[in-house]
């Protein structure tokens, strides 16, 4: 289901068809080894996605077998992503995991460039646009996250940022882009929903200028059973990214059932 969805932004009067089904990633972070996994789906109630949401669970590499074999077995259509790929096809790379491993293990999506592999792996931009690239030609679609800190968000560097870092790491409009100012992230500060409205309005303006049209824009930052819904209602929101409150079933299973409904 497409709808056409017009807003002015900056002057320009801008239209964009979106889909309704939104986009409900859980990105387990190094959350939920194996043994844990399983034990946790187990906990959860897989509610099929439907016309509305579509789920993609992402766990730590390590776990992705298992959870892909146990959707699997539960006959669920949830989908499976990874947190990160190699910019590299293959060889000497220590420590690193391709693009084409993640095929095999049966992917769909793969996180890149949040904010964390940022700040810890001092990932730039330019990287997360190579690995970005390579996770297409796998057929993996690349999650490729931005965001301002708190100290650009106070200064009002917000758009600047963002602008450089879409810019730079997005390659194609075959992408998901994800907004997850880092101010938010497990602090349980959220902007208000008229704040991640205008940004997404901006970020899909400085997409359009680079010839990307359509490209869906999540949210992350805290979103949790009590704020999923209104987020997920404003209209250039195409989905959240969820970190904390998807490894525990106390939080998840509020989610999934505000979400089935
Ligand atoms: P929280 O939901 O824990 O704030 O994490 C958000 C995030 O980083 C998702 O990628």
């Amino acid at each position: 289901l497409l709808i056409n969805y017009k807003f002015v932004f900056n002057g320009y009067h801008i239209i964009r068809q979106y889909s309704m089904t939104k986009l409900i990633i859980c990105n387990w972070k190094m959350n939920l080894g194996s043994q844990n996994s399983i034990e946790f789906l187990n906990q959860i109630e897989m509610a099929a996605s439907n016309k509305d949401n579509k789920f993609i669970v992402c766990p730590p590499y390590t776990s992705l077998e298992l959870v892909g074999n146990n959707i699997k077995e539960k006959q669920s259509d949830w989908a499976l992503g990874a947190q990160n790929c190699s910019d590299q096809e293959d060889g000497a790379r220590t420590g690193d995991i391709s693009a084409s491993m993640l095929e095999t293990l049966g992917c769909q999506y793969v996180i890149l460039g949040h904010s964390e592999r940022r700040q810890y792996h001092l990932e730039d931009s330019k990287t997360v646009k190579m690995k970005a690239l390579k996770a297409l030609q796998h057929q993996l679609i690349p999650i490729v996250c931005v965001g301002e800190t708190e100290e650009a968000y106070n200064q009002g560097k917000t758009q600047e940022v963002l602008k450089k870092q879409l810019e730079e790491s997005v390659p194609s409009k075959q992408c998901v882009v994800a907004y997850e100012p880092v101010w938010a992230i497990g602090t349980g500060k959220v902007p208000q929903v008229e704040e991640i409205e205008e940004t997404h309005h901006f970020i899909q303006s400085v997409l359009q200028e680079f010839g990307f049209s359509n490209v869906s824009i999540v949210y992350g930052g805290s979103v949790k059973a009590n704020n999923i819904t209104e987020i997920l209602g404003q209209p250039s929101v195409s989905g959240v990214l969820i970190g904390g409150a998807s490894i525990k079933p106390e939080s998840m299973n509020p989610i999934v059932s505000k979400l089935s409904i």
